[in-house]
């Protein structure tokens, strides 16, 4: 049987369900994370759970268990659930209340859930890279909050996916923002450049795993916006996310980079990514769900 949580209770996920006036379903009114388990364990963890409480916080949802009530749940559902390889979905909303745009007034407890997903790492896509397109960020002004509301994104990652690619790299204007579902990266005269965290972009886990590794190992870095102009002279372009990891982008619109192949400075990126996830979550041995 598979198991999920639901507010605060571990029950056979099939019988998980929420109300049709569940706010998050109506409104998208609810933030989530998307947690990365290797070796059945649970890959920096205590960020996820920071920006959970600070992505509720943000939109005034009080979430209904501490950091480390939740951190509890959320072991005992992957020991219940045995996974080894794999995500953990995790979200609360306002909670369930008669349809009104108004957040309800009264004791309304807000609807927390979580379960588990198998995946196994994108091997293939992560030793060849993948290709993406440029489309214009259409999303809201405060993409920092881990928002329910996806459409944009979803516009944006379906246009990829139609065009035979794995992601859409956002731009307002000439300035490129991130991915629909990651954050991007190029690289410039062997400096790492990366959007800085403000409202138009969602402030990565992956990308600060990255910043890091690169301070540790005197690789320069900047965050800074840059413009289309750039992306297209980069020397190297990668995505960040939980579940891609640090992924080589290989064409962007039909164009090459460096002649179709992952360059030198992502490959490094990858191996010290690997190990630290490996310091957190033991040898990547194989891709064992
Ligand atoms: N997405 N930007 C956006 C818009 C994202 O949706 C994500 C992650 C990221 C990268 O954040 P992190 O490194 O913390 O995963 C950046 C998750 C994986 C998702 O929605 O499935």
């Amino acid at each position: 049987m598979e198991y999920a949580l639901l507010n605060g209770e571990i029950i056979d996920r099939s019988q998980a369900k929420v109300d049709v006036e569940d706010r998050g379903y109506q409104f998208g009114d609810g933030v989530y994370e998307v947690i990365r388990v290797y070796n059945g364990k649970m890959f920096t963890l205590t960020e996820h759970l920071k920006r959970f409480a600070d992505s509720a916080k943000s939109i005034g949802i009080s979430l209904p268990f501490t950091s480390l009530r939740l951190a509890e749940m959320l072991e005992e559902l992957l020991l219940k659930n045995n996974l080894q390889t794999g995500n953990i979905y995790m979200q609360v909303t306002r909670g369930t209340a008669p349809r009104n745009h108004l957040f309800p007034t009264g004791n309304v407890t807000p609807t927390l859930t979580a379960y588990t997903i198998k995946g196994v790492r994108p091997l293939e896509n992560l030793k060849s890279g993948v290709k993406a397109i440029l489309t214009e960020d259409i999303r809201w002004l405060r993409c920092d909050i881990k928002s329910l509301n996806l459409l944009g994104n979803l516009l944006a990652k379906q246009k990829a996916s139609e065009q035979g690619c794995f992601e859409a790299i956002q731009h307002r204007g000439q300035d490129v923002t991130e991915g629909s579902s990651s954050n991007i990266f190029m690289v410039k005269n062997g400096t790492v450049i990366t959007h800085e965290s403000n409202h138009l972009i969602l402030k990565g886990i992956t990308k600060d795993v990255i910043l890091n590794v690169c301070n540790k190992n005197n690789i320069p870095v900047q965050e800074r916006t840059f413009s289309l102009a750039e992306l297209e002279e980069a020397e190297e372009v990668f995505l960040s996310s939980t579940t891609a990891e640090v992924m080589p982008v290989i064409e962007i619109d039909g164009k090459k980079i460096r002649s179709g192949i992952p360059g030198p400075l992502t490959q490094k990126l990858q191996d010290l990514f690997e190990k630290e996830i490996e310091k957190q979550c033991g040898a990547l041995v194989d891709n064992v769900m």
